[in-house]
């Protein structure tokens, strides 16, 4: 087998573990095939910028303190310790890890983890966690209950949460786990679902301020955007957060 990163290797086993060693191969051979493995969020993504501004203008306006799920190579971490936040990215890949720590911006910081089901264990607060693209790749790798704990979790220790939701099968089975309950590519459906799981994982206190589908890719025409947030209340009385 051709060297393989850590990243490769995890996937590899994993569809070989569920699907045996035929299917496992062929994934392997169409992966090797595509010109890159790496996604190029900046210009992959049709709404990487305009969802990254969205969230920007939608955070209090004082210094806000964000972690940001999933980071990958700290994008969105940057731009928005760039707008005067201290934002915290966590990645699980060494590599798309060690890419975001080469680029110092004052503001960002980066931790090497997996956000699993112990991961919000002790945590401190924040003023925002950001789950971008993200839930659907722990769904992927640990199964829906992990997915949902981790939601379940930022419930407790934040006070607003943006959520970037998948609306394609494929981002939630190609690690072997079953297909979401919800119609392949169908936002309507996707939507749903989207919002049953906020309502379970997250519950009353918490309210969808924003929702909107973006444009994304040829192959997922859009992806779900939810602002979420939790209403502080007081003697029975909403008051924002
Ligand atoms: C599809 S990318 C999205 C990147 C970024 N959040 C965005 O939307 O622009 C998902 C990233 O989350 C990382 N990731 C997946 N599962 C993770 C986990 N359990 N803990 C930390 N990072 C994870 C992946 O390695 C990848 O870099």
């Amino acid at each position: 087998m051709p060297m393989l990163s850590e990243r490769m290797m995890e996937a590899y086993r994993r569809i070989e573990r569920a699907m045996g060693f035929g299917r496992s191969r062929q994934w392997l051979q169409r992966r090797l095939a595509a010109p890159t493995a790496k996604l190029d969020f900046s210009t992959e993504h049709r709404s990487f910028l305009l969802r990254n501004k969205m969230i920007r203008d939608a955070l209090p306006e004082r210094r806000c303190w964000i972690l940001d799920v999933g980071s990958n190579t700290g994008e969105t971490t940057r731009f928005l310790a760039a707008s005067g936040h201290m934002v915290i990215g966590v990645e699980k890949f060494q590599e798309e890890y060690s890419e975001a720590v080469r680029k110092p911006q004052l503001g960002a910081g980066f931790l090497l983890a997996e956000v699993g089901s112990g991961f919000f264990e002790q945590a401190p607060s924040w003023d925002a966690i950001l789950l971008l693209s993200v839930l659907h790749r722990i769904y992927a790798s640990e199964g829906e209950s992990v997915m949902r704990k981790v939601l379940e979790d930022c419930g407790k220790v934040a006070q607003n949460i943006f959520l970037e939701g998948s609306i394609r099968h494929s981002r939630y089975m190609d690690l072997g786990h079953e297909a979401p309950g919800f119609e392949d590519l169908q936002e309507a459906s996707s939507f749903a679902w989207h919002k049953q799981l906020v309502d379970d994982c997250l519950g009353e206190d918490w309210k969808i301020i924003d929702y909107k589908s973006l444009p994304c890719t040829e192959n997922e025409p859009v992806r779900l955007y939810f602002h979420l947030r939790k209403e502080v209340r007081v003697n029975g009385e909403e008051l924002v957060g």
